[in-house]
């Protein structure tokens, strides 16, 4: 068993404190060759009792595993009951490396890491001495062309939400023109939460779409009421149809450039009527729409809206949250777009293991304070983040998830064509696939019977089921995967006949 100690001092008294991180035993014995299923049910015993104590404090029910983390490793998850999966959800498609990843483990021993756990810093008034150069080594590395500046936050709703401020902030700096002062009603509105200090200004989002859960961000996601009920609303933002193309864009022939049109269309409509009532200052848009369906639309469709939010001088927000950090085949899914002009901003989370979004330098507020929280990030993230870049370069990661991905999918087709009625719409970007049941119930029993299989998968939409492995993912574990979903479906098909 491999341990590693490491002695930091804890004050200046010259005194020190010895950590002792724990086993890097699993890493040491590697992954197993397949998954294994020792229970009869799933989830099993310990892990229904382990549910059930953590129930009495927080609620469980969305909760399909309990995990050993100890006995997880690489592209396997463990559960209590000692069953091992092969995980293509991996934590809501946040996992970059896979479980007890080695670089990561490296990493938050070192030194640097341990000071920003002990003295996490208030970023926006106390930045330590190398945040610079660690938002140097890790975000700016990859920022999207023409991107100069990073804003950290603390999660994928958190990044759009000040994304979002940063617009209207934007928008009411350009209304007031170069020598625009603030007047005293603006600023004794804005205390009543009304007009003009606080204006009717609008973010358009797209059916379908998903942006977070806090409050702005709510607003903007249009994929469930579940997650909308009950919950007050900025009644004014608008969402516009999006393309839903689920059908793999290299065989597309413009089969839904009609549709597409016909969205853009509806779009500038909105855009034109919302500039009476409550003007849009941004609209925001998913590479692909994740939660919402695994929904995809041409880069035509993209290159459109790119246009279009330049012709009425509104701001182009890209949500990279899900699809960012290189599981379609691309650092960033909206690179394949080839658009005219970058986006004002991209927002990422997830595999980055960290949150934020990039602008150019016109997109700071006019002052300071005025986006603004306690930490602003996490160095802790950041450092992880920076890790995770080097070994995405150093491994060629996003080069692995373009060509495993493309492997998995024409494996794929072959399977939907032997079970057509019950598999459709295999689609996808590098690793980023799904594909479709008939009804939702259907859905969820295939996602149920791939799991007693030893593959866990979650579902997207009403009809989806979608493949958000790590970036470590290779052919042989994408073929344990096309194992199992062959026999799920063959035993679908039976069971339906
Ligand atoms: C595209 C997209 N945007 C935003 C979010 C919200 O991120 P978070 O749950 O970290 O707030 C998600 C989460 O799934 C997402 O997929």
């Amino acid at each position: 068993m491999v341990t590693i100690a490491l002695d930091i001092p804890t004050d200046d008294s010259g005194h020190f404190c010895r950590f002792v991180l724990l086993p890097l035993s699993a890493q040491a014995k590697g992954e197993p060759s397949g998954p294994k299923i020792v229970t009869s049910v799933i989830p099993g015993p310990k892990t229904r009792a382990g549910l059930q104590d953590l129930d009495k404090l927080q609620d469980t029910r969305a909760a399909t595993m309990m995990t050993d983390l100890d006995k997880s490793i690489g592209n396997y998850v463990a559960d209590l009951d000692g069953n091992i999966f092969l995980d293509l959800y991996c934590q809501i498609a946040s996992l970059p490396l896979g479980y007890n990843s080695k670089a990561l483990i490296e990493a938050a021993t070192k030194p640097e890491m341990v000071q920003m756990l002990v003295n996490r810093p208030a970023l926006g008034v106390q930045p330590h001495s190398t945040w610079a150069k660690t938002l140097q080594e890790s975000f700016m590395s990859v920022a999207p062309k023409g991107l100069t500046q990073v804003f950290t936050a603390m999660s994928g709703s958190d990044s759009n939400e000040t994304a979002y401020k940063a617009a209207f902030m934007h928008y009411q700096r350009l209304k007031r023109g170069k020598d625009g002062v603030v007047t005293a009603e603006e600023l004794s509105t804005c205390m009543k939460n009304i007009g003009p200090g606080s204006p009717d200004l609008a973010i358009m989002s797209f059916d379908g779409g998903f942006h977070g859960r806090l409050f702005g961000s709510l607003s903007t996601t249009r994929t469930k009421a579940l997650h909308k009920l009950d919950i007050p609303a900025f009644s004014t933002w608008i969402s516009s149809p999006f393309p839903s193309l689920k059908y793999p864009l290299e065989k597309y022939q413009g089969e839904n450039d009609k549709e597409e049109a016909r969205c853009l269309a509806v779009a500038e409509e909105k855009i034109k009527q919302a500039k009476t009532k409550a003007p849009i200052a941004a609209l925001i848009v998913e590479p692909i729409q994740s939660e919402g369906g695994d929904n995809h639309a041409s880069p035509k469709f993209f290159q459109g809206l790119r246009d279009l939010t330049k012709k009425h001088g509104i701001l182009m927000i890209v949500d990279e949250v899900q699809t960012g950090v290189g599981p379609t085949g691309h650092f960033w899914a909206h690179e394949a777009w080839n658009l005219t002009s970058p986006p004002d901003i991209v927002t990422f989370s997830k595999k980055f293991q960290a949150a934020g979004w990039f602008h150019r330098s016109e997109l700071r507020p006019d002052g300071p304070y005025r986006n603004f929280n306690t930490w602003l990030g996490d160095p802790v993230r950041a450092v992880q983040a920076k890790t995770i870049l080097h070994e995405i370069k150093s491994k060629d990661l996003v080069k692995n998830a373009a060509e495993t991905g493309a492997y998995l999918k024409k494996e794929m087709f072959g399977i939907q064509s032997k079970y057509p009625e019950l598999i459709s719409c295999v689609r996808g970007q590098g690793t980023f696939i799904a594909f479709d049941l008939p009804t939702s119930d259907q859905r969820d029993l295939f996602v149920n019977t791939l799991r007693s299989l030893g593959v866990n998968t979650g579902g997207c939409g009403s009809l989806s089921i979608r493949l958000r492995p790590m970036l470590v993912f290779q052919k042989k574990h994408a073929d344990v995967f096309l194992d199992a979903m062959d026999k799920a479906a063959s035993c679908h098909q039976h069971k339906t006949k």
